[in-house]
């Protein structure tokens, strides 16, 4: 991501402001911690969450508030803890090209460390003027919470489409809708625009989580900056393997399932899956949810961060890494 991508342009100032910003969560704080923050945030992801929010919240009158960048800062630092959690979880070890916190300094530190950014979330989130944003901010933790609690405790079968939507709604739809809606509410923006915002965040999400899910299985180690095929490694059935084993029967959907694979079985497994149309039909449906986004935009004010938005849904579902 660089500073000249388009829809940054707009917003651009205050990204410059919240990556410095994030930077500095450590400062004053235990040393380990500090070190966690430096190489979390030394080289920033692809902010795709607090630009979210700084575009949405100019569809209200009070976009120039401060507070606009402390809930964008707040709930990238929610996404950072959970990534920082979801890490230890999958037993990652890379992540944006760099080790994972839990490959460098061990599960323990990771755990805390991912802890104390979601105190430095919350800290932020509640002194905003409105509780209803507040609200928000925890009841979208909740909405990430259960969604991982319902991909590590699922039983073990291949979940319907309709399942996998369910999910991915929750763990990673619901932060995105957060900020779109959060943003507008906290700039005064009229309930119609808040709504159309939190519509828009939902389907911007669903179709990110697939195209996501599509990387997964069919992106290269380098240029995601992740360890590839890890979902099927895990047993975790994505909508392009469940799409797959349509074609591939349930016999290698039980291979698919098995939560422990060597990287040989892996290896096989995603030769198959690449086999099958299962990839293109999950993009065609990250496609579909991209239309939806986009068509509820259409009726946002037409001003140039509507633009800016759906420039950004663009990237999102049609990003390599
Ligand atoms: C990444 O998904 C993980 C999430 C979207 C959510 C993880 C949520 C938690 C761990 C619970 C909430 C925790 C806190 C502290 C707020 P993925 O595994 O599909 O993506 P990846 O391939 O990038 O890991
Ligand atoms: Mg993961």
């Amino acid at each position: 991501m660089t500073a000249t991508a388009g829809f940054r342009t707009l917003v651009s100032a205050e990204l410059d402001e919240l990556e410095r910003r994030l930077r500095d969560v450590g400062r004053g704080a235990h040393p380990t911690f500090a070190a966690t923050v430096a190489h979390l945030f030394g080289s920033p992801g692809k902010m795709l969450r607090p630009t979210l929010v700084l575009l949405s919240a100019r569809f209200g009158p009070s976009y120039r508030d401060a507070k606009i960048v402390d809930l964008a800062e707040s709930l990238e630092l929610v996404h950072t803890a959970s990534l920082v959690h979801d890490d230890i979880i999958d037993g990652s070890l890379m992540r944006r090209n760099q080790a994972t916190v839990n490959a460098r300094w061990g599960d323990e530190v990771a755990v805390i460390s991912g802890d104390y950014l979601f105190a430095k979330a919350y800290a932020l989130a509640a002194v905003l003027p409105k509780p209803e944003v507040i609200s928000l901010v925890a009841q979208t933790v909740f909405a990430l919470c259960d969604g991982e609690l319902k991909e590590i405790t699922g039983e073990p079968r291949v979940p319907t489409e309709r399942e996998y939507l369910e999910r991915i709604e929750l763990k990673t739809a619901s932060l995105y809708a957060a900020c779109c809606q959060g943003a507008a509410m906290l700039a005064d923006a009229d309930a119609e625009i808040v709504a159309t915002l939190g519509s828009f965040g939902t389907n911007f999400g669903l179709a990110f989580q697939i195209a996501d899910d599509v990387l997964d299985l069919d992106g290269d180690d380098e240029t995601l900056g992740k360890h590839v095929g890890q979902d099927l490694e895990r047993g975790m059935l994505t909508l392009p393997m469940i799409y797959a084993l349509d074609e591939l029967g349930p016999v290698v959907g039980r291979r698919f399932l098995a939560a422990r694979k060597s990287s040989e079985e892996t290896r096989d497994l995603l030769k198959d899956v690449r086999r099958t149309s299962g990839i293109d039909r999950a993009r065609e449906r990250a496609g579909h949810f991209r239309s939806l986004a986009l068509a509820v935009l259409e009726t946002l004010p037409d001003q140039p961060e509507r633009d800016a938005l759906a420039e950004i849904t663009y990237f999102a579902t049609e990003r390599e890494r």
